[in-house]
């Protein structure tokens, strides 16, 4: 049922009274529950790694827990990259972690747009081929 889980809750009710689900982390098998997502599935049974982080090798876990941050990317059966905090647990989902997820950009970080105006800019001399500098 997981260890850190809440079994009564006040606005949500029961947990008994939600369906199973089974999946897989890492190849090891867990239970969720109908309504979890990944991250909440995963933290219930113990699990706070999602992956590492790509230059560092360090740990990376849940950090907004609202899909803003991509912290929580894990991979879903084999092909799918998602934000473990906003999808919600199916049956027979096979999760993996530690791979090192792709860049958001095939450029440095050091060039990496910082605001979205930049990043809307990038996109658009793409589109163009590189032509709107
Ligand atoms: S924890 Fe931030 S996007 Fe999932």
């Amino acid at each position: 049922m997981g260890i850190n889980r809440i079994l009564n809750h006040p606005v949500l009710g029961p947990v008994e009274n939600k369906k199973r689900i089974t999946f897989t982390f890492d190849g090891q098998t867990f239970e969720g529950f109908e309504g979890d997502t990944i991250a909440s599935a995963l933290l219930a049974n113990g699990i706070r790694t999602l992956r590492v982080h790509e230059e560092t090798g360090a740990p990376r876990a849940i950090y907004c827990n609202i899909g803003h941050c991509f912290e929580c990317r894990v991979t879903v059966n084999e092909a799918d990259i998602v934000r473990a905090c906003m999808t919600p647990i199916q049956e027979s989902m096979a999760i993996e972690s530690g791979k090192v997820q792709p860049a958001p950009f095939n450029t440095p970080p050091e060039e990496w747009p910082r605001t979205y105006t930049e990043y809307e800019e990038r996109n658009n001399n793409q589109k163009d081929g590189g032509t709107n500098a």
